[in-house]
């Protein structure tokens, strides 16, 4: 993808804005506007935020030409960091972002290093979620928040009855769904505390019926971010959805001051 992006970007004089690139850097249900309503839930005085999974890094540069944040962004695919790099150092206003190849289960960073941790999306791959949420308790200050928008496993749905390919996973043997009550029990084993909760189920249906309605922008579509399949992918989220088999969360879960 690196090479695609960098002759789609790098031949033209346009002046590029960080919106230009929502339809490849923001791979989540919701899009742009979820980003937006999620991160008013952050407390304006936290600034050294860690954006886990953070894709091509939409969330990141929000973050930071919006809140005055200073992001690391981390991912396990070297291309998306490679190509969130290019898109920040495309900027007029190169924002406050830095992209780093990392698991999300291995942080490589010190105890207490940010004031907030934020990830849309990408929770379902990972199969221990108690070692995710340990990991994410470490790097966090006291008083630190865990800011979060995921896809979740509808209560008492199996997970067998899930249409793939998805976005986040072309199989079952790549996808690890929880129930969003398994989620929260582990997130406060682990010493979090529930702040906010909010259902996004019934949003994220409108908002994936209305863009598959809607023809994508070129040349940042999708289609460059997630390959050919993205349109099964997306038929597969919104049965998915309409059948009762998925849920999507927003939730802020606190890590106590000391
Ligand atoms: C659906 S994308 C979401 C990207 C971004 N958060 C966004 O909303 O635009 C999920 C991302 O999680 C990343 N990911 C999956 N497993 C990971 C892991 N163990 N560690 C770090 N990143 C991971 C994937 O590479 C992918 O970029």
């Amino acid at each position: 993808m690196f090479s695609t992006l960098k002759s789609l970007l790098l031949p033209t004089s346009k002046q590029w804005q960080a919106h230009d690139f929502s339809g490849i850097d923001q791979l989540h249900l919701g899009g742009i506007g979820s980003t937006q309503e999620l991160i008013t839930w952050l407390p304006s005085d936290l600034k050294r935020g860690l954006d886990i999974g953070c894709g091509l890094g939409g969330t990141s540069r929000y973050l930071a030409l919006h809140k005055g944040c200073s992001m690391t962004g981390l991912d396990l695919n070297d291309d998306y960091i490679r190509c969130a790099t290019l898109l920040n150092q495309s900027l007029t206003t190169v924002p406050d972002c830095h992209f780093v190849v990392g698991n999300s289960l291995t942080l490589p960073f010190s105890a207490r290093s940010f004031d907030f941790v934020v990830s849309q999306h990408a929770s379902m791959n990972i199969d221990n979620k108690g070692d995710l949420l340990t990991g994410i308790f470490k790097v966090l200050n006291d008083g630190g928040q865990f800011l979060l928008h995921e896809v979740m496993l509808q209560p008492n749905i199996n997970p067998d009855c899930v249409d793939y390919p998805t976005p986040w996973a072309s199989n079952i043997a790549a996808s690890h769904l929880l129930e969003w009550q398994q989620f929260v029990d582990e997130a406060i084993a682990v010493g979090f505390t529930l702040t906010q909760f909010e259902d996004n189920t019934a949003s994220a249906l409108n908002w994936i019926r209305q863009t598959r309605k809607t023809k994508p922008k070129p040349p940042f579509t999708p289609l460059l971010a997630l390959g050919p399949t993205a349109g099964a992918m997306s038929a597969n989220v919104l049965a998915n959805i309409e059948h009762g088999r998925l849920q999507v969360v927003s939730a802020l879960l606190s890590k106590q001051p000391a």
